[in-house]
């Protein structure tokens, strides 16, 4: 019998197992009534009286050991399955936070969308520009106020009396882009850019010095006001709602000619007039007009063959009014409570 001991000593010592089924014959084998254990008990009573001593301590070590080791086993078996469920790839993950678009990019992509559905196609020019591409081409007198320092950050100004070609500044409108098209494409055109644009503007909460806008431009033979009155009526439904009106109102560009203003009706008092539309039912949104033919000769377009429009607005205008901001500054400060609130938009 004390052979018989030392043997399962043995053999209970290298034993392993690999999952729960293993663990439960292991118990059976040994531990239950019907087992190893309690037959070498059931022996034991046979066992003569000199041997008894030495048998029993044998026999109740062998019990501890086959004890320690079922329940080795069984914290084996639970960290192992600890670990293999560590590695299910397919367990949700922790709840991390996934960020959201800035809602100036969600409005841009939203602009962007509604005017490629007509064909338009984008495209984009420098930040950095020069006084040719931002005024001059564009129609702009010599004198005229826009390029005046109060308005325009120069980076290289050559003479402050002549405006020069070589003065180097930084975009205060994307128009500029329609001229870099103009100069490189043949009409048919018909293209929208979008981009940041700059205005040595004191910061408040209606006005910063940086700043979004789209600029539009569709150029070729017979276009007309009325193409350009029925583009912005569409964009208009689409960014703000079928039942969106709108109206345009006489205006100056020097690069356009007729200039207007375009207003929609004011969605949130439904045209009735509230505090955001100052009581008149309507909020400006952007400008537009026929593009003058000074410009299409600048840039090498035979302003008798080809006539176009153009258009340009404020993403951050847009954005204010599409989810009622009331601090431009909020766009700029990263601040996670104004960004997190865009979380469910595109
Ligand atoms: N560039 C003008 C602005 O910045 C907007 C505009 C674009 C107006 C195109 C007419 C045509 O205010």
């Amino acid at each position: 019998m004390l052979q018989k001991i030392s043997d399962l000593l043995n053999e209970i010592s290298i034993l392993s197992i690999k999952n729960p089924e293993e663990l439960e014959s292991f118990r059976l084998k040994y531990l239950s009534k019907k087992g190893i254990i309690s037959d070498l008990f059931e022996d034991f009573r046979n066992v003569s009286v000199t041997d008894k001593r030495e048998v029993g301590q044998k026999l109740n070590l062998l019990k501890q050991s086959v004890l320690e080791k079922y329940n080795s086993l069984k914290t084996e078996l639970l960290t192992t399955e600890d670990t293999s469920s560590a590695m299910d790839l397919t367990r949700p993950s922790f709840p991390f936070s996934i960020g959201s678009r800035h809602p100036i990019s969600i409005v841009r992509n939203e602009i962007i969308d509604i005017f490629t559905r007509l064909g338009f196609i984008v495209s984009e020019g420098p930040e950095i520009e020069d006084d040719d591409h931002v005024f001059t081409k564009l129609n702009f007198a010599p004198e005229h106020p826009a390029r005046d320092m109060q308005d325009t950050f120069y980076i290289s100004r050559i003479s402050s009396e002549d405006s020069s070609p070589e003065d180097i500044l930084l975009r205060t409108h994307t128009s500029s882009v329609q001229v870099r098209v103009m100069q490189n494409q043949k009409p048919p055109i018909r293209t929208i850019s979008p981009g940041r644009v700059f205005r040595n503007e004191a910061i408040s909460a209606r006005a910063h010095c940086i700043f979004h806008q789209v600029e539009g431009l569709y150029i070729d033979e017979n276009v007309s006001f009325a193409d350009l009155k029925q583009t912005l009526l569409f964009f208009a439904r689409e960014m703000f709602g079928k039942e969106t009106e709108i109206r345009l109102r006489p205006s100056y560009f020097p690069f356009t000619e007729p200039s207007a203003e375009m207003d929609v009706s004011c969605k949130i008092c439904g045209g009735k007039g509230c505090n955001v539309c100052k009581y008149t039912g309507w909020l400006e949104i952007l400008g537009c007009g026929m593009v003058h033919p000074n410009v299409l000769e600048s840039c090498n377009i035979d302003s008798r063959k080809y006539t176009g429009f153009a258009f340009g607005m404020g993403i951050e205008r847009l954005t204010m009014l599409k989810y009622q901001v009331n601090d431009l500054r909020l766009y700029f400060e990263n601040d996670l409570r104004f960004l997190d609130q865009f979380k469910t938009a595109f």
